[in-house]
């Protein structure tokens, strides 16, 4: 079996002080969020996994793209009948992380989930390819299906019958909105002394932050 045991990085190529942080959570994801966007070895910067706990108590764990973000908090978009969708309809709630190695860097967020306005989802649906507007079509997400051979048939089929007129948006694909309500930043340091800043709502609904132990 192979030793994974010696297998770690120092990190050492950034800090994270209280002087140099925002008081807004969301403030401090955007500087951070914009320099993962300029580091050119992260492809997908706004790629991060997302937690649920399902109706039956289990728990899962998957990547999907972050699409928006302000104020109020992460927008992704899905297939409201998937796994994940059945989840946040039993518990909307979700924990979303975010790992950039090349910046030693992690955000993990908890988050209370809601759906999108209809009319937000018709928007940002009615922006993409053709070809992944067809996608959402032919997928019935996290339903088992026969065969590669089933999508691909299933896909050309959806080509000639969309080749001259415009795909709607189906109702079971959309986006959620995950309002935070905690948020921390990590930034790998030397020695395992971690900077770790963890914000959360006070009694007043003020952000606040302190400091973990690494
Ligand atoms: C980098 C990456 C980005 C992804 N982005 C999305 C996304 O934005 N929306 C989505 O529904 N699935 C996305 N997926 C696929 C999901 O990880 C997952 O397989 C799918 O949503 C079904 O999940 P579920 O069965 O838990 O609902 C992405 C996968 C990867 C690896």
């Amino acid at each position: 079996m192979e030793n994974l045991y010696d297998w770690r990085q120092n990190y050492s190529k950034s800090q994270l002080l209280e002087d140099q942080i925002s008081e807004s959570p969301m403030e401090q994801f955007k500087t951070w969020f914009e320099q993962a966007q300029a580091c050119e070895a992260l492809t997908e910067p706004n790629a991060m996994s997302v937690a649920s706990l399902e109706a039956d108590g289990s728990l899962r764990t998957r990547m999907v793209l972050l699409k928006e973000y302000s104020k109020e908090g992460f927008v992704f978009y899905t297939n409201y009948n998937s796994q994940k969708g059945l989840a946040l309809e039993a518990h909307p709630q979700v924990s979303l992380h975010f790992f950039w190695p090349a910046l030693e860097r992690q955000i993990s967020i908890s988050a209370r989930t809601e759906k999108l306005a209809e009319n937000i989802s018709d928007g940002y649906f009615s922006q993409r390819p053709k070809g992944s507007q067809l996608g959402a079509l032919v997928s019935n997400q996290s339903s088992v299906i026969p065969s590669r051979d089933y999508l691909e048939e299933r896909l050309t089929q959806l080509e000639k019958e969309y080749s001259d007129r415009e795909v709607e948006r189906p109702l079971y694909w959309g986006g959620y909105l995950a309002r935070p309500y905690e948020i921390e930043f990590w930034q790998g340091r030397e020695n395992r002394l971690h900077d770790r800043i963890r914000y959360r709502f006070d009694e007043n609904m003020q952000w606040v932050h302190e400091r973990l132990a690494p």
